[in-house]
Formats: structure tokens, sequence, C-alpha cells
């Protein structure tokens, strides 16, 4: 029988910004890890991962509801909880079996204890003779292994992994999961559940028993798959492409919920996609190239365009969002309107582009509106950045405004000066 090792129950988080507003980031959340498990978290960026992660390990507190650890409440960092994050802070001036020792200085552990210890899971993990290595001498992929050594020193139960091999190259990334897959399957770590972040849908296939699909603005959990592959699983496989394939149509079903509520939903504040012009142009393309009349499949497009779904999504949120293109679980189809733009010269491009984002981005919109009242045809960005502020983090509010001024500035709707952080009207008369 298998047991809850993690409860997650009813977690909602708000962070504050300013005085009175509140930034929710996750709402009802609630999700049983159990034990002999590996659940990958699957999620856009932004939608509140990492901190589900930190509110699991006991880093920081839920505003509501709570986590339970073996039955018992969560407050404060839980013993039996480790947590392997994407890039780890090594100490420099330390080696490696010193960086790895660390871990259990701060649980009181005899000095003969840790340092059999630290050598047993710097052995485990692949890292044998670098003990007197420092970091520096190290390769990237090396120094997460001293991360994973640091955090399975402490004999942890629970293995929490925050996107912990998005920060290395595909091969290093390759051999660190199947080496962790090797020890998990050994059972050589005494770990009895895993729980890892990714915005990868393939590792997420490849490593995962059950895959757990984050929503975001607020993240709560929309799907739960569980996958039953054996293993060791290969990417060629046909059964692991369906897999795949299952998962683009869940999270794209998921994301035309949203399209149904849009037309009211999109708003002054709403948290824009991180997509370029170019990237636009280019899907857009590749979707009315004769090879595919107007319809790919989204993992193709993926693929054909090597895009993870950090990439992919808000590109097709945005081809979405000026009615360029419309996705339908898993499928993404072109608009007459996308049609239109594929077919246009580059100055007709420009003007379409510009009509799009006048009539269904409300931010530019605005921004014109802005810029035509004003007597000089001028503003500072600050304006628009503190007024998006109302609605989002400061970081975001920041990537937003990029966002949708380099649209503008395409479209040539606007221009904008680096130095001095004006916006204008490009042609004010
Ligand atoms: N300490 C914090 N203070 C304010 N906002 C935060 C804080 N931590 C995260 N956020 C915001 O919460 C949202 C979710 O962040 P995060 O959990 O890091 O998402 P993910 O890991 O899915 O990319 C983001 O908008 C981020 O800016
Ligand atoms: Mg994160």
């Amino acid at each position: 029988m298998t047991q809850p090792i993690i409860e997650i129950i009813n977690v909602e988080k708000s962070f504050k910004k300013g005085d009175r507003q509140e930034l929710l980031v996750l709402k009802g959340v609630n999700l049983t890890i159990y034990e002999g498990e590996i659940v990958a978290i699957l999620g856009k960026s932004g939608s509140g991962k990492s901190t589900l992660l930190r509110i699991i390990a006991g880093l920081i507190n839920p505003t509501a509801g709570g986590v339970h650890y073996r039955g018992k409440p969560v407050n404060g960092p839980a013993r039996g909880i480790a947590m392997v994050f994407q890039t780890f802070a090594l100490l420099p001036w330390l080696t490696v079996l010193q960086n790895v020792e660390l871990g259990l200085e701060a649980l009181g552990v005899d000095r003969v204890e840790r340092r059999e210890r630290a050598i047993k899971a710097i052995d485990m993990i692949g890292l044998d003779g670098f003990e007197s290595a420092l970091p520096k001498e190290l390769s990237g992929g090396m120094r997460q292994r001293v991360g994973f050594a640091r955090a399975l020193v402490v004999n942890p139960d629970v293995l929490l992994m925050d996107e912990p091999f998005s920060a290395l190259d595909v091969l290093t990334a390759d051999n660190l999961k199947s080496d962790l897959q090797d020890l998990w399957q050994s059972k050589k770590t005494g770990l009895n559940a895993i729980v890892f972040v990714t915005h990868s849908i393939d590792e997420a296939i490849m490593m995962a028993d059950r895959v757990i699909v984050f929503n975001s603005n607020p993240g709560l959990v929309s799907s739960d798959m569980r996958v039953t592959l054996p293993f060791p699983r290969s990417d060629i496989d046909p059964r692991f492409r369906n897999q795949v394939d299952r998962i683009y149509t869940l999270m794209t079903t998921q994301s035309q919920r949203h399209e149904e509520a849009r037309a009211n939903v999109i708003d002054l504040g709403y948290r824009l996609p991180e997509a370029s012009v170019s990237e636009v142009t280019g899907l857009l393309e590749l979707l009315a190239s004769p090879e595919h009349q107007g319809k790919m499949d989204l993992p193709d497009v993926a693929d054909m365009l090597t895009l993870d779904i950090d990439d992919l999504f808000p590109l097709t949120e945005l081809l979405e969002i000026l009615y360029f293109a419309k996705v339908s679980k898993g499928d993404i189809t072109i608009t007459d309107e996308g049609k239109a733009f594929v077919d246009a010269d580059i100055l007709e491009r420009k003007k379409i582009f510009s009509i799009h984002l006048k009539k269904y981005v409300p931010l530019a919109r605005y921004i014109y509106d802005q810029l035509i009242r004003h007597p000089r045809h001028r503003a500072l960005e600050e304006h628009f950045l503190s007024l998006l502020e109302d609605y989002l983090s400061e970081e975001e509010a920041e990537r937003v405004l990029r966002t949708v001024i380099e649209w503008g500035r395409y479209a040539e709707l606007f221009a904008y000066d680096y130095s001095s952080g004006v916006l204008s009207l490009e042609n004010p008369h």
C-alpha cells in the first residue's frame, strides 16, 4: 500500500506589493505525493512552481492552507526534506568535500561521521576523486553534482528539485538525469519520493511516474497524469511521443478555457506573454507554408523550431491574443488575419500588426492614446511602469512594458528612446 508522504491542502500564497496591493501567486493548490513516486510539476514560468516547492520545504509559509509531511504540519524547514536548486551557491573557498559536509554541520553531526557520510554521498553522485577540488575547478555539471551530494548527504526522505537540469547543456543534463535515475532505482539513497519542477515536457515524461500540470495566474493544479511507461524510457519511442502529445493537449485545452474567458479578462495589466515579432513571423510563415496548410501539431512546432514550453506557449498565446492563430487540443491553426499578415509585404505587415495591437492589446492602445493626447506626444516610461505595478510584480511590470514597447516599435505605433526612457509618437501628424 502506498502512503501519502506530502499532502498539500488548499495552499494559497500572495506576496505584498506596496501598501495595499497583494499579488496572488497560488490559489487552492491541492496535491498529495505518495511514497515511491517521482512527481514532475510542469508549468509556465511565473506560475508559482518555485514558490510551491519552497512552501513544501517549509522555507516560506503559505498565506492560507497548509502542508503535511508524514502526517504532521510543516512549520519551518522540515527535516527529512532536502532541496536542489537550479544553480547551487557553493562556497568558493571550500573544497567539494567541505561544501558537502556543510549540510551536516547544521544538523550537529560530529566531524568523523560528517566526513564519512560526505565521502559516501560524493561517491554515490559520481564525484569520486574530486573531494579536494575547489568549485572553480569544476564544470557546470560537476558543480550541480556537488549540489546533489549536498542534498543527499542528509539522507533525506523526500528530495525537492527546482529545475535542476535547466542550467546545464543537453548532454550533461542527460547524463545527470540517467545517473539520478539509476540511483533512485538502486534505492541506495534511502529516498522515498522525488518532486521536481521543470518546464520541459520531455524531461517530465522521461523521469516521472506522475506529471502535474500547473496552471498560472494564480497557480493551481490543472491536471494530474500518470506515466506508466517502463524505465529506462526512450524519447523516440512512439509511446513516449504519445504521452508528450497528451500533455500538449492538456496544456492547450487549459489555455483554451483561458481563451474563452479572455474577451473580458485581458485588461491593461494583463501579463502579456514574452514573445518577439520575429518569432511571431517565423511561426506564421511555417504554418502558412504549403507543407503545413495552415495547421500543425504543437509538438511538431516545438521540435521544428526547437522551443521548450517556456518559449512556445508565450508565442502561441501572443498569436491567439492578436487573433493570428487559434490553439486547440494540441493543434495550432492560422486564422485568415494571420494568413493576410504572412501574405503581406514588410510595410503592410507592420500596418496589420499595428491594427491588431491597438485592437486586442489594451496596454498598447493605452500607451498610444496617452501619446496622442499629450501636447508634445511624449511620455516617460515610468508613467506606464507605475501603472503596471498595480497589477504585476515590479519585475514582471518591467518585462511586460519592455515586451509591448518592442511590439509597438515594430508596428511603428510609437518610438522609444533607450537613453532617456521616453516614448513618443512615431508620426505625430
Ligand atoms: N518573494 C517574492 N516577493 C514578491 N513576489 C514574488 C516573490 N517570489 C515570487 N514572486 C512572484 O510570484 C510569481 C511566481 O514566482 P515563482 O514561484 O518563482 O514562479 P515559477 O517558479 O513558476 O517561475 C512571480 O510573479 C514572481 O514574481
Ligand atoms: Mg521557478
